[in-house]
């Protein structure tokens, strides 16, 4: 066995708890400078290792996963209990094609409604944006809120602003992690995506309205397993931390405690759209990634390239506006808003 390979496997066998550089290079006969090679190519990887000093090296805590019961424990009292103000129904799978579909699904043989939510501890068929795939493997965080909308469609941009800020404000929660958004709604921490929304709508056949909208959340919690490829955009919120920080009461799990709190406040800023000055709005606003800064725009063709060098509009973002639109102006002088489905951008 490589060096590499005897740490991860002192590491695994032990983990959760700290083990020092000096008893790692004495257990394995080598020498630290050894030991510090094969924990950074363990962490390229993608292996969660943290290091404090003082005290050593840990391979984070188990794989946590969301049940029925976890769930129900981490959520408030009144979104609990069927008789609550806001009772919240809950789908919660092991696995799942998409927690957007069955949630579709769900809706179709009447068996959910407004206010409920899917979650699966991973999807075979995740859904991203532009029609793209959403890599969703046993360690993240999947999650689908049912909401029916009584505002006027011309606000649906909203549902998914609500849900950005109700992401970035249950990270900052229950992590105590500084998560930003970058308009419209991709959620990053430092420069890396951690999570990444998808909104539906179900229409109703006969009258062509839209009858209810589907919120998909995915969250990455870790990073193991990730293609190389993606390991360079996609980063991790720090369940560990909100465990050793002592976020998470007893009889429930980080995760299942960070699935409550984004079910919760998307539930709650959604509804309040529509509303004289919604208090998500100004989550929103601090917590944007973009105001202030330069980014590129990129529209028509170019939308779904942004990696591309290719249409990307030199711009600043000045503002957003009332219904989530990204006031930017070009280096010609010239101010747009920018309105989602039209536009991406980079930064
Ligand atoms: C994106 O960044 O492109 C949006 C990704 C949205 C992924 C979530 S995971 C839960 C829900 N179910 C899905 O199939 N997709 C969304």
């Amino acid at each position: 066995m490589s060096v590499k390979e005897t740490v991860l496997e002192t590491l695994s066998s032990n983990r959760g708890t700290y083990i020092s550089g000096e008893e790692l290079s004495a257990s394995l006969g080598v020498s630290r400078a050894a030991v510090w090679k094969a924990i950074n190519a363990l962490r390229e990887e993608g292996f969660n290792i943290e290091a404090v000093t003082n005290k050593g090296y840990r391979l984070s805590a188990e794989r946590q996963s969301i049940t029925e019961e976890s769930f129900r424990y981490a959520l408030p009292q009144e979104y609990r209990r069927s008789s609550g103000r806001s009772f919240c129904k809950s789908f919660v799978y092991d696995s799942l094609d998409s927690t957007n579909l069955e949630a579709k699904r769900l809706l179709l043989d009447g068996k959910a409604s407004s206010g409920c939510v899917v979650i699966a501890n991973r999807q075979t068929a995740g859904r991203g944006r532009l029609g793209r795939s959403f890599f969703s493997p046993e360690s993240g965080l999947y999650l689908s809120i049912i909401i029916k909308p009584d505002f006027d469609i011309s606000k649906s941009v909203l549902v998914t602003v609500a849900a950005a800020a109700a992401v970035a404000k249950s990270i900052e929660e229950v992590c105590s992690q500084d998560a930003r958004i970058k308009w419209v709604n991709d959620i990053y921490i430092d420069s890396s995506k951690v999570c990444g929304i998808l909104t539906e709508a179900m229409t109703d056949f006969e009258s062509g309205q839209i009858d209810n909208l589907v919120i998909g959340i995915g969250v990455n919690t870790s990073l193991e397993g990730f293609p190389e490829e993606l390991k360079k955009t996609a980063g991790a919120v720090d369940l560990d931390r909100a465990a050793s920080l002592g976020n998470v009461p007893g009889k429930t799990n980080a995760i299942s405690l960070l699935a409550s709190r984004i079910t919760c406040y998307t539930l709650a800023y959604t509804a309040q759209i529509g509303k004289a000055s919604p208090e998500f709005l100004d989550i929103y606003r601090n917590k944007s990634l973009v105001l202030g800064r330069e980014i590129k725009v990129f529209k028509g063709a170019y939308r779904s390239d942004p990696n591309s060098e290719l249409g990307g509009v030199a711009a600043k973002a000045l503002g957003i506006d009332d219904d989530g639109g990204l006031q930017v102006i070009y280096t010609s002088g010239e101010r747009e808003t920018l309105t989602t489905g039209e536009v991406t951008i980079r930064l």
